[in-house]
């Protein structure tokens, strides 16, 4: 039997409730955690949507005080953690509950991970810095797509030297994610657009990555699968419950899938990109994605016709490189049905920034699972292909 380490795969995961109303066991699980005392970490738009309201009166009604924090950013920002931190413990609090999207749920794990440490956040950068376990973690994600209700990532950025940068340790995964369609009713479109399209590239990423194995193929097809039937479908029918349901369901699967399997240059470039510019994450993806299809397609070819067959391109009879273009295709044309046709060179990206942008995204531990190995200059060649 074969011993090689590298083959050995590890699978994490939060206690999960999925279905319509799931958010409202927010209180009975704060309780099982102990709760003297519970922050809740939202943002402006989430705030105005009621949805922080609702939270705060479920666990007003079992007696379990709150404070709130909504002075979060898209793209959460190193300051933005260090006054959660300050506030939660000044507050007394025990327990975190995060209400919306990627940007308040890596916040409020930041905010775990300094308020237990009592040090920097920029401290953690990296893969398993975290020495001391956090307080728990209560994810209620208001969007379909980041999954970092169930990932083990936290990203943020660094304005001052406009960066982004990435958290990974199985320690902010959160204890339980309450996943629940009915809050993504408040996303416009661009944003459920946005969103979709990240949970899209999840699923490929985490498919195609050389830390994938069975313990996360099943769940990123899955997710492709899902994703590709149902979004377009939502972004022109956003009050139907089914779509959404289906979507946030390929969401937590793609959302599985990458946190497991990790991810690949698209994210490492995206990263660098959103860092830099401050961008819609699932924005910055949606412009590299085919691009990146593009550049790994050689290194992953049996890899790419699974992904090329899940959405609905038959292969029989084609040439690896009909179906590369194929699925290029096809990609920019799901982007195009859900209104995503946005440029790098539109978005406000110089060809003087690419030397910069690149130099960040091969240093992003994105790049390490990429399916081909990627130096600064096949980086920067794939930035020109997408200006
Ligand atoms: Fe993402």
């Amino acid at each position: 039997m074969s011993s090689d380490i590298s083959r050995l795969r590890k699978f994490v995961s939060p206690e999960i409730i999925f279905g319509s109303g799931a958010r409202k066991t927010v209180a009975n699980y704060a309780s099982t955690f102990g709760a003297r005392k519970v922050m809740v970490v939202s943002d402006p738009g989430v705030e105005a949507a009621g949805w922080v309201d609702e939270i705060e009166t479920l666990l007003a009604e079992q007696c379990i005080p709150c404070v709130r924090f909504t002075d979060v950013s898209p793209n959460p920002r190193v300051e933005q953690i260090m006054r959660g931190a300050e506030l939660y413990r000044e507050q007394g609090c025990n327990v975190i509950v995060a209400v919306g999207g990627g940007s308040p749920m890596d916040c409020a794990k930041g905010i775990g991970i300094v308020s237990t440490h009592g040090r920097s956040i920029i401290e953690f950068e990296g893969v398993d810095r975290i020495e001391s376990p956090i307080p728990p973690l209560i994810f209620i994600p208001t969007t379909a797509g980041t999954s970092a209700d169930v990932s083990q990532f936290a990203i943020i950025s660094n304005t001052e030297e406009r960066f982004k940068f990435s958290i990974v340790s199985k320690s902010v995964v959160p204890d339980v994610a309450l996943i629940d369609p009915d809050t993504t009713r408040t996303m416009d479109s661009f944003l459920t657009a946005c969103t979709g399209v990240d949970a899209l590239v999840h699923a490929i990423e985490a498919f195609v990555s050389t830390g994938s194995g069975a313990l996360t193929d099943m769940h990123a097809l899955d997710a492709i699968r899902l994703i590709n039937t149902h979004l377009a479908l939502l972004v022109e029918q956003p009050e139907d419950g089914h779509l959404r349901e289906q979507v946030m369901l390929g969401s937590m699967k793609a959302g599985l899938a990458f946190s497991n399997a990790i991810l690949g240059a698209v994210h490492a470039m995206s990263h660098s990109l959103g860092g830099y510019l401050d961008l819609p994450h699932g924005l910055c993806n949606a412009m590299l994605l085919e691009h990146v299809i593009d550049y790994n397609y050689s290194a992953a070819t049996d890899r790419f016709r699974v992904v090329a067959e899940t959405m609905g391109i038959d292969p029989r009879g084609l040439s690896q490189s009909q179906i590369k273009r194929r699925l290029m295709q096809h990609v920019i044309a799901l982007k195009r049905e859900v209104g995503l046709y946005q440029s790098l060179a539109e978005q406000g990206v110089h060809i003087t920034d690419i030397p910069y942008l690149s130099q960040n995204a091969i240093k992003d531990p994105c790049i390490l699972t990429n399916p081909r190995k990627s130096n600064r200059r096949d980086v920067e060649a794939v930035y020109e292909e997408a200006l």
